[in-house]
């Protein structure tokens, strides 16, 4: 008897152990570069080579991004062993080598696959090779593994992404594990216990429509995010062209302001002055790194005039004023009665092992955001500091009108003095 309950006991352990995600992971958004948005499938060695230097070069890493992620094509088949087989003539030396040419720069290194039997472009997916790929993850170096739901058929979601990610964590090496599920079935409702990040909507393109149609999504799944796991509305297309560097900003703000991943998918080797500035812009980056990972919800909302707060830690937080029409406009904003504004804050889970997976209250519910509590903060405890500007706001009253061109975004931070 006692024998089998120190079997049961054993294998109990060894099933807790295996079954979650690396949680030290992502406590803030993942910042890096994406091969998607800009090259599709023409992945190589010398082009991800290219964008670990420009990373660094550019100022990029010293801003804080991170991973240079090759997306889908990196893959052309399975050996006989059901290896994945990495495309021989364009990277020809393999993926250790890469990794290891991404480590040396300072940086970590991402890889894609899907959950399904095939990847979008139709290479071999990961569906019943986890263990055996998760393996060779690790044994390559990834860091990021951003894993799509093509191929899926009638699979089901939660569970496939648990597959995963526990043949991740069983291979051993920490990966920050992209749920790329597109929202389909939900994924804030139970990713949070088994990625680092889910995506909301379907993908992005290079076009206002298409980039404020996403953000306008994202209302209602603050209460998700919080560190280690976040609502993922797609990576960035900053300078990728289809929009004017206005519309850039304001991109790249509210994608701050969401506490989004920042994700680059541009050419970081040939980016233009007004790019660079938008995507180093190291205030707003500020505001999407804070370590309260809370993302912003509207506080009033005009139809095309809006204004979103996020909180952000030591009682500060940020506004962001956002004209989503064709006009310009200007408008009476009152700092006062901002400053009094309360923002959310992330309740702290109960501790793991407390309540079961998925039960009321438990480890697999996330987070509310709650309002804070305690006597607001009027203005004359702050600064307003305008981070496109970088400067701070000369307040004569406490009201002013601001003026707002079309589809842009004003993003004042509220400094504590
Ligand atoms: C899907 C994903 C994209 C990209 C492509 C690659 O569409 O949502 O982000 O990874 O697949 O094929």
């Amino acid at each position: 008897m006692k024998k089998f309950v120190l079997i049961f006991t054993i294998l109990f352990l060894f099933f807790c152990a295996s079954a979650q995600k690396f949680t030290d992971l992502a406590k803030t958004p993942p910042m890096g570069w994406n091969s998607w948005n800009k090259y599709h499938c023409d992945v190589s060695e010398v082009l991800i080579m290219q964008m670990a230097d420009a990373m660094v070069s550019s100022g990029m890493k010293d801003a804080g991004y991170e991973y240079v992620v090759i997306d889908d094509c990196w893959q052309v088949s399975r050996d006989e062993d059901g290896n994945i087989v990495v495309d021989p003539e364009r990277f020809p030396h393999g993926m250790k080598y890469l990794a290891d040419y991404v480590h040396s720069k300072g940086l970590k290194f991402g890889i894609y696959s899907s959950a399904g039997t095939v990847t979008c472009q139709r290479r071999p997916g990961g569906r019943g090779h986890e263990y055996q790929d998760a393996l060779m993850y690790a044994k390559w170096g990834v860091d990021y593994l951003k894993y799509d739901w093509c191929g899926s058929s009638t699979q089901n979601a939660p569970a496939s992404y648990t597959t995963m990610r526990d043949a991740l964590y069983a291979a051993g090496r920490p990966i920050v594990f992209s749920i790329c599920e597109w929202g389909s079935n939900d994924p804030w409702e139970w990713g949070s216990e088994i990625g680092h990040l889910w995506r909301t909507t379907g993908d992005i393109s290079d076009n206002w429509n298409s980039m404020i149609s996403i953000f306008e999504r994202q209302e209602g799944l603050a209460r998700y995010a919080g560190p280690g796991s976040w609502n993922d509305p797609d990576m960035l297309e900053v300078g990728n062209g289809g929009m004017t560097t206005e519309e850039y900003k304001t991109h790249f703000s509210l994608w701050c302001m969401l506490a989004s991943p920042l994700m680059a998918g541009n050419d970081l080797a040939n980016m233009d002055p007004e790019t660079k500035d938008i995507l180093t812009n190291k205030e707003m980056i500020a505001i999407n790194q804070d370590t309260l990972g809370v993302q912003a919800t509207c506080y009033r909302d005009n139809g095309n005039y809006q204004i979103w707060v996020k909180g952000l830690s030591n009682n500060e937080k940020v506004i962001c004023l956002l004209n989503k029409s064709d006009e310009k406009k200007s408008v009476l904003v009152d700092f006062a009665l901002l400053a009094q504004v309360r923002t959310m804050t992330r309740r702290f889970r109960p501790p793991s092992g407390t309540t079961g997976f998925g039960a009321p209250g438990g480890a697999g519910v996330p987070g509310v955001q709650r309002a804070r509590r305690g006597a607001p903060l009027t203005i004359d405890n702050y600064r307003v500091r305008d981070l496109w500007e970088h400067k701070d706001l000369t307040l004569k009253e406490s009201s002013m009108y601001i003026d707002l061109d079309p589809h842009s975004v004003k993003v004042y931070r509220f400094i504590r003095k």
